[in-house]
């Protein structure tokens, strides 16, 4: 045990399943693992505290108004694009790439000294999000992906690295001219990144790489094939773009026949290592495919509703306990926190919901009633998705669990008590400074969920060590 806390843990083990723990010892042992968390006057945590083994480790205490809570994911995040996140939002999906993505790429490429300063800027940044785990889309060049791995395992932050794939790109300056040249590349940059990580000790490799055919239109089915095989072959998880946009799909299924899902599918490229982004066209037909297969989706709320004329159903996701994560799909999405996709897949049910009443002619959030699905999310599924679910979608814990990762982020509640006192809550208006009982805690973390921000994160752990 190298570290002990005590206080307040919040976290959500299944979806709209609110768990807050007051008055508990959590023990962190020293691969960085959850190694004990039970109540403080419990007898396993009084012999914790007595025993030898961890005399001279004082309990760090988390505050009267704080409480620790599991990191953010983002499961899909375009590096090189974070250069221009915020610009020409107004395009459609397929323009868009044409005009910025591809462009932004291409010049992280080139560059390798603005890739070290746009991954440095990016980085950091996600440490002031509370977000420990990304999985990224890069560019085509294994230089730059080196350099996006090694600021996240330097910076203390989990990536999974994604190299990208395209061997029939319409831009003639940025590709990979044939399917075989881009399978020799993807395969030096495996090798590179493993004789990087190599020189960690296992629990602290963490970065790894993840196999990334950029989507369908961009890629042949020998590229397509070829990254099944390789990524079986060692052990790699796969990520693509599936079912984004109409634009997108029409383009799909006029040079191929068939729809994305089914091309994916009949190539080997969906199954449980295989993480698919934004999928907002998944409908009853497509859902008992993905779930089959065991893909994890990422939900990219913020994005989806500037570039797809759909929505993700994230209810019904839900429902079916599909594997879901969130994503902020920068620069798809324009804000890299996964608070604000938190709340804009709230949002975004919430409207999905609306127009159902709408359509069956009944009151808001009453649909139900008339044989309709209540289509609406609650923020703590919210909270499920974008700490546990993402995390479990990539095969690790999110929870705050004996057995799983410690990776967590101290959130501090009354803004009196900040420095400046600029923290955005203020819980004494409500409470009146009385102490805080269960209901009032569920009050206070809800108000965080909706308003809070960066000032109220007071420090970040990944596998046990502190990174911010
Ligand atoms: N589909 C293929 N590439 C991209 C990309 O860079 N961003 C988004 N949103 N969709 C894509
Ligand atoms: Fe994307």
């Amino acid at each position: 045990m190298t570290s002990l806390f005590k206080g307040t843990f919040v976290d959500t083990p299944k979806a709209g399943e609110l768990r807050i723990r007051r008055d508990h010892l959590l023990g962190v042992s020293s691969e960085g693992y959850i190694a004990h968390l039970a109540p403080i006057s419990s007898p396993s945590s009084q012999s914790l505290l007595s025993s030898s083994s961890y005399s001279g480790i004082e309990p760090l205490s988390l505050g009267e108004f704080s409480f620790l809570l599991p990191t953010f994911s983002d499961l899909h995040l375009h590096a090189p694009q974070y250069l221009y996140a915020g610009t020409g939002l107004d395009l459609p999906l397929m323009e868009w790439l044409e005009k910025y993505a591809y462009r932004a790429e291409e010049r992280i490429d080139q560059d390798p000294l603005l890739a070290e300063r746009v991954y440095e800027r990016l980085v950091q940044r996600l440490k002031e999000l509370g977000t420990g785990m990304v999985t990224f889309f890069g560019s085509i060049g294994v230089e730059a992906n080196l350099i996006l791995a090694k600021k996240m395992q330097e910076a203390g932050l989990r990536g999974f690295i994604g190299k990208l794939s395209m061997d029939q790109s319409p831009r003639a300056t940025y590709g990979e001219p044939s399917a075989d040249y881009s399978l020799k590349s993807v395969t030096s940059f495996l090798d590179s990144l493993e004789s990087y990580t190599s020189t960690f000790p296992p629990h602290l490799r963490l970065v790894e790489p993840i196999i990334t055919p950029r989507f369908v239109p961009v890629c042949s089915d020998e590229l397509l094939t070829g990254l099944e095989k390789l990524g079986k072959e060692r052990g790699v998880r796969v990520q693509s773009h599936m079912c984004e946009g109409r634009d997108q799909m029409d383009m799909v299924f006029k040079s191929r026949g068939e729809k994305d899902q089914h091309v994916f599918d009949k190539l080997g490229l969906l199954g449980p290592k295989t993480l698919q982004a934004h999928v907002t066209y998944l409908d009853e037909e497509m859902i008992p495919l993905v779930k089959d297969r065991q893909v994890t989706m990422a939900h990219c709320p913020l994005s989806n509703a500037y570039m797809s004329e759909k929505q993700f159903p994230l209810r019904e996701a839900l429902d079916e306990d599909l594997s879901v994560g969130l994503g902020s799909d920068i620069a798809g999405g324009y804000s890299p926190s996964i608070q604000t996709q938190m709340r804009q897949a709230v949002v975004i049910a919430r409207l999905r919901e609306g127009a159902r009443c709408e359509s069956l002619g009944c009151s808001f959030g009453t649909s139900h009633e008339k044989g309709g699905k209540n289509l609406r999310v609650d923020w703590t599924e919210a909270l499920y998705v974008a700490t546990r679910g993402g995390k479990k979608g990539m095969g690790m814990g999110g929870a705050l669990e004996v057995g799983m990762e410690f990776d967590a982020q101290l959130i501090e509640l009354a803004g009196t008590e900040t420095p400046g006192g600029t923290g955005p809550l203020d819980l004494f208006d409500l409470r009146q400074g009385s102490e805080l009982d269960e209901a009032g805690w569920k009050e206070a973390v809800e108000r965080w969920w909706c308003n809070g921000d960066e000032r109220n994160r007071k420090g970040m752990w990944i596998q046990g060590r502190k990174v911010a």
